[in-house]
C-alpha cells in the first residue's frame, strides 16, 4: 500500500514537492492550504498529468486536517516567503505563528508521522515544530543544507564544466547568511576540489552559495527559489519511505553532538524509515569550529526570541 505524504502549504515549494512526490509514484498526497479551493485546483491539475507520467499515485487538495490524517510524512511548507531585501530571519514572528498551528494540529491528526519543515527561518522552525508536536527529535527534521549543496554543485559544475552528479559538497550549519560550507570536503569524483580550481575561485563560488536564496529572491521579485528547495525536500522525503539511509545534510536536534546543545542545526545524517536515523560527527578544524558556533549563536538569538 502505498504511504501518505501530507504537505502544508500549497505555494510554491508545497505544490512542486506534491507534484514530485505523485510524479515518482512512490506515496500517495495531500495537500492542504488555508486559501480556499487553490489546493484542490493544484492537485487536480497534478492528478490529471499522471495518466502521462504512468503514476499509480492520488493527490486531493483540502482545507480540511481530518484529510491528512494518518500521514507517514508531514512537510511543512506554510507561511511567508522573503522579498527583496529581507533575510529568512525576518520571518520569524509572522511564521512561527503559522508553524505552531499546523503542529499543533498534525500532532492530533498524524501522531506517527515524520516531519519535514521547510518553512524559514528553518532551523528556528524545526525546533518550534519538534516542541509543539512533542515528537521524538528523531522524528523531526529540517531542509537546508541539502539545498545549499546543490546550489554550491550548481555553480561548481558550471565553473568546471563537469557534471554535478560528480561533485560532491557538504553546507553545514544554520540555513542563513552564517551557514557553513565546507571547502575540505568539495569533490569532484574524489578529487579535492583544490586540485582543480584556486582558492580565490572556489571561495566566490561560496559566497555565492551563501547568497544564493536572495539571487534568486532579487531576480524573481516576488516570492522565492522553489524547483531546487522542492528537490531537495523530496530527497530527503524518499530516502524515509524508501528507507534508502542516504547520508544527507539536514537541520536535526543537536544534544552534545558538535560541541552544540538544544539546538537545531545542519549536520550530516542518515535518513531512513526512521528518519533520523544517525547524527554522523564529524572532526571540526579550528576555522571551521569557530564559524559553527557563530551560525549556532544566530539561530540560538532567534530561539531565544521566540521563547521556545
Ligand atoms: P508561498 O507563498 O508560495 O506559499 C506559502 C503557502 O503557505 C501559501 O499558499 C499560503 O496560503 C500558505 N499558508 C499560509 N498560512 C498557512 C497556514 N496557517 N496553514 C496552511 N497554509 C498556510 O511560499 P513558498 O515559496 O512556497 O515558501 C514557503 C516557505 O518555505 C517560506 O517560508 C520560504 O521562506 C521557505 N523556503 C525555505 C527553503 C529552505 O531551504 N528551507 C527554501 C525555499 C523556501
Amino acid at each position: 500500500m502505498r504511504r501518505k505524504v501530507s504537505v502544508i502549504g500549497a505555494g510554491n515549494v508545497g505544490a512542486t514537492t506534491a507534484q514530485l512526490v505523485v510524479q515518482s509514484g512512490i506515496a500517495d498526497v495531500v495537500l492542504f492550504d488555508v486559501v480556499d479551493g487553490m489546493p484542490q485546483g493544484k492537485s487536480l491539475d497534478i492528478a490529471e498529468a499522471c495518466p502521462l507520467w504512468n503514476s499509480p499515485s492520488t493527490i486531493i487538495g483540502t482545507q480540511n486536517y481530518a484529510d491528512t490524517e494518518d500521514s507517514a510524512i508531514v512537510v511543512i511548507t506554510a507561511g511567508f516567503a522573503r522579498k527583496p531585501g529581507m533575510s529568512r530571519n525576518d520571518l520569524l514572528h509572522a511564521n512561527a505563528g503559522i508553524i505552531k498551528e499546523v503542529c499543533t494540529e498534525i500532532a492530533t491528526t498524524s501522531p506517527n508521522a515524520l516531519v519535514i519543515v521547510v518553512t524559514n527561518p528553518m532551523d528556528v522552525m524545526a525546533h518550534l515544530a519538534w516542541k509543539t508536536t512533542e515528537f521524538s527529535c528523531k522524528r523531526v527534521m529540517g531542509m537546508g543544507g541539502l539545498l545549499d549543496a546543490s546550489r554550491l554543485r550548481t555553480f561548481l559544475s558550471l565553473e568546471l564544466h563537469v557534471s554535478p552528479e560528480d561533485i560532491e559538497a557538504l553546507v553545514l550549519g544554520g540555513h542563513g547568511d552564517d551557514m557553513v560550507p565546507l571547502s575540505r570536503f568539495i569533490t569532484v569524483k574524489g578529487i579535492q576540489i583544490t586540485e582543480l580550481l584556486p582558492k580565490k575561485k572556489i571561495d566566490a563560488l561560496i559566497e555565492r552559495t551563501r547568497n544564493g536564496g536572495a539571487e534568486i529572491v532579487s531576480l524573481l521579485k516576488s516570492g522565492s527559489a522553489y524547483y531546487a528547495p522542492a528537490a531537495a525536500t523530496f530527497q530527503m522525503i524518499r530516502s524515509i519511505l524508501l528507507d534508502e539511509k542516504r547520508m544527507l545534510p539536514c537541520a536535526v536536534y543537536l544534544n552534545g553532538e558538535y560541541g552544540a546543545k538544544d539546538i537545531y542545526m545542519g549536520v550530516p545524517v542518515v535518513l531512513g524509515k526512521e528518519g533520523v536515523e544517525k547524527i554522523v560527527e564529524i572532526k571540526f578544524t579550528k576555522e571551521e569550529r569557530a564559524h559553527f558556533r557563530k551560525s549556532c549563536l544566530s539561530v540560538r538569538k532567534m530561539v531565544e526570541k521566540l521563547s521556545i
